[in-house]
């Protein structure tokens, strides 16, 4: 179900594969990525295509699920990132993130996550969120305790591999919000 909602700077809202028809919408969102990728935090997460042809194909698999939720600024409808959701257990809400280094630290990410908490407490049955984060990825966790959330456990986790083909290991840390 495509979903949208709005805080007091930001609409947050499902992605559709026609924003991609929007060169506007593909610039935005190809300077996130790079943003993203050149970040000293992108080893601690998945990998995301930065190329114009890649860009075009997460067209495909992006808008899939409505797990993505374009970020927006209410001001200009500027894409500055996404938040991630979905429900893999009864009633708790995984939970994923990313903004834009340029729109970083200005409160951004956790105004989205607040109205994400929000929405899905009143419209999607949700009693709990889960989220996961490498220790070593401080502006993450600092936003994580920010927003209430409690450490449950720590377990090493690895997304990529580095030029020989092992796993890149990191200490991720799983964390708990409840209303
Ligand atoms: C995590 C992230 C979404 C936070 O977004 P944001 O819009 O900067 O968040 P906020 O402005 O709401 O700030 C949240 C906290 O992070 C801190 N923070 C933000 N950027 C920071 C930085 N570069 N270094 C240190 N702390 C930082 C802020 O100071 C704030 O804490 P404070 O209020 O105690 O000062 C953003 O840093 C990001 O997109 N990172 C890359 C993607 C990523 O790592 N995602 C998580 C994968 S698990």
């Amino acid at each position: 179900m495509s979903i949208e909602f709005k805080s007091e700077r930001l609409n947050i809202r499902s992605m559709d594969s026609n924003d991609w028809k929007s060169q506007r919408f593909v610039n935005e969102l190809k300077d996130f990525l790079i943003s993203k990728e050149t970040s000293q935090y992108a080893v601690y997460d998945g990998w995301y295509p930065t190329d114009d042809s890649g860009i075009m194909r997460m067209a495909e698999w992006m808008p899939r699920d409505n797990d993505f939720l374009a970020v927006r600024l209410l001001s200009d409808d500027t894409f500055i990132g996404y938040i991630f959701h979905k429900i893999r257990e009864p009633k708790k809400l995984s939970l994923g993130y990313a903004i834009n280094s340029a729109y970083q630290n200005k409160g951004y990410g956790s105004e989205a996550c607040r109205a994400l908490f929000d929405y899905a407490f009143k419209n999607m049955g949700v009693e709990c969120v889960e989220a996961g984060t490498a220790n070593a990825n401080t502006p993450s966790v600092r936003m994580l305790e920010k927003l209430n959330f409690r450490k449950m456990s720590e377990r090493t986790q690895s997304h990529r591999k580095d030029e020989h083909g092992n796993p890149i290991e990191f200490i991720e840390s799983l964390y708990l919000y409840t209303r």
